[in-house]
């Protein structure tokens, strides 16, 4: 979605300072981009494009010591120049980036076209800079965009700046803004991603809240009372290395790499993290998981970890329809959301709607300091470190794998849980080693060119079939359906022609049997069945040999498929980290 980046300080070359900040938020997705300074003369120059950075430059731009710069994902108006940011005022000494919605801007336009202002977008955000144009005729620049910023209906963040000044002022209700703190030099960004080349000290403001940046000062301001406020700095763990792609040619194949690291580290936490979750489950009167895509397959597989592990019930839903179940939630019900990038506005809305009914609050999000993290009674993290890659994959294996331990910490058998995901993390290694590659690569090639594939699995293979699907539609756009495997002769096995792709999990645990059973069935009408096994079997035309971990080997079986996934994209030309039409974190509705 939409990123941000503002910068002032002592370099004179502020637009290509942006401009490789906006290089940072690309994983987020966007379609036009624009950068702004106030350079010579102190006039404010703007240089906009449609499409992707590549290897443009701002060189048109002039010299500055302060700029902005945005990457928008078209919501209101088409992907044009004039639709894409940074806004400018009617005088043109205002300059303005927005992420979110602003859901009364035809109001406010209404109005302000009867105040003289011209439009020249179709963008809701375009109000916000006339919004301020006109409070500036009688407030400084900081108390005309506190201003205007509670007039906008919706979640919204802003960032602004003036011709002939050093400064520049954002302000945010649960939309992200970081500021970070450099030597001699601050900045602001939707993402610490983008300012961890400049700065591992930051600041992640909170909703409602103003800060006033120059290139020696930060200073923090109640957006609702415009009173000022102290706030805390922390230093980010992860430099800027962990968002590099470093050796690989993509992010998505140095993440699903990481992840035995991940899953390592996770069994291995001495702070022991689960545990106090497992306790939050217990002493909470019935459990929520909620997560959207692959977040929500995540929830699904945690319902089967605590069902067959800790013998306990939990609730799921998929975010954008917890809102309709909320009725029965009570003052001792555990809502524990599962997101990436703690943004989504799914997960952000339904979560809210929950508090409203008392519900507690948590979350497992890998982003420190993201709204959910921020809106929720209980954060715990899931440590995969930076997910740049559009599609999700190692956060993915850090969820799973914290609800594995967190399901054998409620049944009382915390270090059997660990062992298990050592076992896990050991298959997912030997999958990624050089026989395992060249098998997954050489089926990716065998039927990169088909138009439907299946993918079913029974218990835990079920989510794994789901996420699997899922991450194959993304990045190669090959129709790919995940299914319990059970539902095949209700109705999915009429889809099935000769030499259609079957991707059957079959580990070695109770469903092993009926999965085989399915198989034969899927075979008997053309199918060519691609097997997911720690041994191989007559039935399957293609074997895929994947270790078995008790309960883990959903994580090794959900690697297999990223790889298929992403070596399906490389064989039909596909941009594996950026899939078409998709933006990392979804702030819109
Ligand atoms: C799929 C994918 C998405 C996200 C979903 C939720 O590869 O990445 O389905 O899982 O948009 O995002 P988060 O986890 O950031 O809430």
């Amino acid at each position: 979605m939409c990123g941000i980046f503002g910068y002032t300080g002592s370099k004179t070359n502020a637009a290509e300072v942006v401009l490789d900040g906006l290089k940072k938020l690309e994983y987020r997705g966007y379609d036009s981009w624009g950068v702004s300074v106030s350079g010579a003369k102190g006039k404010i120059s703007v240089c906009k494009n449609v499409g992707k950075i590549g290897n443009a430059t701002v060189k048109t731009l002039s010299a500055s010591t302060i700029g902005i710069g945005h990457t928008r994902w078209a919501t209101h108006g088409g992907v044009t120049k004039k639709n894409s940011h940074p806004h400018l005022s009617c005088d043109k000494n205002i300059s303005l980036i927005h992420n979110g919605i602003i859901e009364n801007y035809d109001t406010l336009r209404e109005k302000l076209v009867t105040q003289c202002h011209t439009f020249i977008s179709e963008t809701d955000s375009e109000v916000a800079v006339h919004l301020v144009e006109q409070l500036r005729k009688k407030y400084d620049l900081t108390e005309s965009v506190r201003k205007a910023f509670l007039k906008l209906k919706g979640l919204n963040a802003l960032v602004v700046m003036e011709s002939d000044s050093e400064s520049l002022v954002a302000v945010s209700n649960g939309s992200p803004v970081v500021v970070g703190f450099g030597e001699h030099e601050n900045m602001v960004a939707s993402d610490a991603d983008a300012l961890t080349s400049h700065t591992k000290t930051v600041y992640y403001l909170k909703d409602s809240e103003l800060v006033y940046v120059n290139k020696d000062t930060v200073t923090l301001f109640d957006a609702i009372t415009g009173k000022k406020k102290s706030f805390k700095k922390i230093v980010l763990e992860h430099g800027e290395k962990a968002s590099q792609k470093g050796e690989f040619k993509h992010f998505m194949l140095k993440e699903i790499y990481e992840q035995p690291q991940i899953i390592t580290s996770i069994a291995n936490d001495t702070t022991m993290p689960d545990r106090k979750l497992a306790q939050i489950i217990k002493e909470s009167f019935g459990t929520y998981l909620v997560g959207c895509g692959t977040a929500a397959y995540a929830c699904l597989a945690g319902s089967y970890l605590f069902s067959k592990v800790a013998k306990t019930h939990v609730n799921w839903a998929v975010g954008s329809e917890f809102g309709y179940h909320l009725d029965f939630l009570k003052n001792k019900s555990l809502v524990l959301a599962l997101s990436q990038s703690g943004e989504t506005m799914d997960i952000l809305e339904s979560v809210k709607k929950a508090k409203t009914k008392k519900a507690t609050l948590a979350c497992l999000v890998n982003v420190y300091g993201s709204s959910l993290f921020r809106e929720s009674h209980y954060n715990f993290m899931v440590g995969a470190g930076p997910e740049k890659a559009v599609a999700s994959t190692k956060a993915f294996i850090g969820m799973l794998s914290h609800l594995l331990l967190t399901s054998y910490a409620l049944k009382g058998s915390y270090e059997d849980g660990k062992k298990t995901l050592l076992k896990a993390s050991k298959s997912v290694k030997d999958l990624l080693g050089k026989d395992g590659i060249k098998s997954i690569k050489k089926l990716a090639r065998k039927i990169a060119q088909v138009e439907h594939i299946y993918v079913v699995g029974r218990g835990l293979s079920y989510p794994a079939s789901l996420e699997v699907a899922l991450k194959i539609k993304e990045m190669s756009y090959i129709h790919t359906e995940g299914f319990a495997a059970g539902e095949l002769k209700h109705g999915v096995i009429s889809l099935i022609t000769k030499g259609t792709p079957c991707i059957v999990f079959a580990p070695h645990d109770e469903t092993y049997g009926a999965n085989i059973s399915g198989a034969m069935e899927l075979k008997a009408r053309g199918g060519y069945i691609i097997g997911v096994s720690n041994k191989d079997h007559e039935v399957f035309d293609y074997h895929i040999s994947v270790k078995d971990a008790l309960e883990g080997t959903i994580i090794p079986n959900v690697v297999f498929g990223q790889l298929l996934a992403y070596y399906l994209a490389i064989e039909r030309d596909c941009d594996p980290d950026m899939p078409r039409n998709l933006a990392k974190s979804v702030t819109v509705k």
